[in-house]
């Protein structure tokens, strides 16, 4: 498979943007060469003033349809964590490490493709953007891809899951105060959809949820 030339999104990321203008410009980035056959860009959603920033890995099928994140199955299991754990999805923002869909096609169904590491660099920039206008108090990874997105490629959900970790450093990231979140990280949703005893996985997935609403309700 072809790697992109690309040069990212920085080039498309407007200085000194709100959440919906960099949205909007988001619509149009060209950073990678995911946006050529994907539908749309499928930018984070949620609350501005969200205390809880939610970070997956790449817009599904539906989510590519439809334009916003964890519209689809995955995205119903991660609002009965957040709903069982008692966390209000509207008071939190929801969004992704790349933000088009990338996927293989056989017959006609779209097959979910992993993004490779210079897709994942390429989208930074949106990220990074996000983060530093939303300034959250708790951030959740939701998977390997966006855990090691921010603490890097040797990091292990195993070991790592449902436990209170101090931010990284993330680069072009100011946290305002130097109050950096706090990070919980947690299997995907996906991977509770996928797995061969879904019980024990989800029940595994909604005790890191209660860690970070805990931690959330620690910091008001
Ligand atoms: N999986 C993700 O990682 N993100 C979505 O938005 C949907 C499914
Ligand atoms: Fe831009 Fe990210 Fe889409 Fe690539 S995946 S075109 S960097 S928004």
């Amino acid at each position: 498979m072809a790697e992109s030339t690309a040069q990212g999104a920085a080039a498309f990321v407007p200085s000194g943007a709100d959440l919906s203008e960099l949205r909007a410009a988001a619509a149009s980035c060209r950073g990678c060469e995911l946006y050529k056959h994907a539908t749309q860009t499928v930018f984070g959603d949620g609350d501005a003033d969200a205390k809880l920033v939610l970070l997956g890995e790449m817009p599904g099928d539906r989510e590519d349809r439809e334009g916003e994140p964890f519209v689809g199955p995955a995205g119903r299991i991660l609002a009965q964590g957040l709903e069982e754990a008692g966390i209000d999805r509207s008071t939190s923002y929801v969004t992704n490490v790349v933000k088009h869909f990338k996927f293989s096609e056989r017959g006609k169904r779209r097959i979910h493709e992993t993004p490779n590491r210079t897709e994942i660099v390429a989208c930074r920039p949106w990220l990074v953007a996000e983060l530093n206008v939303l300034q959250p108090e708790v951030l959740v990874c939701l998977g390997a891809t966006a855990a090691k997105a921010l603490f890097g490629s040797s990091f292990r959900i195993t070991r790592e899951r449902g436990t209170l970790l101090p931010a990284p450093d993330l680069e072009g990231v100011r946290w305002a105060g130097g109050d950096a979140p706090a990070v919980v990280a947690t299997v995907h949703p996906s991977a509770v959809l996928r797995s061969d005893d879904r019980a024990a996985m989800y029940g595994g997935f909604l005790s890191d949820m209660r860690v970070a609403a805990e931690a959330l309700t620690g910091r008001v």
